[in-house]
């Protein structure tokens, strides 16, 4: 059966955290391949914000491509995937790809994505907001299946753990991008109460 391709990509704002649960969960759905780009800005908040080395994390993916080969497969619409995820995605990566400014192979997929028409999720990360960051976002929540999700906790889970929040925002993450994780915490009304 060919796998579903998906491509998650990390770059420079904090959260990095974020993208190795969704790797890991990734990881435990057969039906998914995972293709995974890292900015220079990514590769610093890895090292700063999990314990992995760049080896152990890139491991966490089926295929990983260095961000400056915008030769990659990725770099192209001919390649077919379910999407892109960038997560986290900081201020200067919401810039790239709202002016269409390619200049490595992160912001390039990013642009295949949206051109395609393909699901793009930008886990958005910064606080606070300035106007061109916000000008930025507004713009790109216009684009077709482009979604903004920042990182943002959602307390009616009752998180006890770091972990907790994390596996909730990374099954958050994952929803919308039509990915489904077992264990997702949805919210449940007493609607029929
Ligand atoms: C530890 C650390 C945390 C950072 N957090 C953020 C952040 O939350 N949001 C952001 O937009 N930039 C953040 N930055 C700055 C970006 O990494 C920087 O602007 C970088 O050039 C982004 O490039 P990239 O998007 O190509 O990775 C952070 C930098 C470091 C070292």
């Amino acid at each position: 059966m060919e796998k579903k391709r998906i491509i998650l990509a990390v770059s420079g704002a904090s959260g990095a955290p974020l993208a190795e649960v969704c790797l890991k969960e990734l990881k435990k759905i057969p039906e998914y391949e995972t293709h995974l780009v890292i900015s220079r800005g990514g590769e610093e908040t890895i090292l700063h914000e999990t314990d992995l080395s760049m080896e152990e994390f890139t491991g966490l993916a089926d295929v990983c491509y260095d961000c400056k080969n915008i030769g990659a497969s990725i770099a192209s619409g001919t390649f077919r995937t379910e999407g892109m995820i960038v997560v986290p995605c900081s201020m200067k990566t919401v810039a790239g790809i709202a002016n269409g400014y390619s200049d490595n192979l992160l912001l390039r997929a990013a642009d295949v994505t949206i051109k395609e028409k393909r699901r793009l999720i930008l886990v958005t990360r910064e606080t606070p907001l300035s106007q061109i960051h916000l000008r930025n976002m507004e713009y790109l929540s216009g684009v077709q299946n482009v979604t903004i999700l920042p990182p943002v906790i959602s307390y009616y889970s009752r998180p006890k753990s770091l972990e907790d929040v994390n596996f909730h925002l990374a099954c958050k993450i994952l929803d919308a991008a039509g990915i489904f994780i077992p264990g997702f915490k949805r919210w449940e009304s007493n609607d029929n109460a």
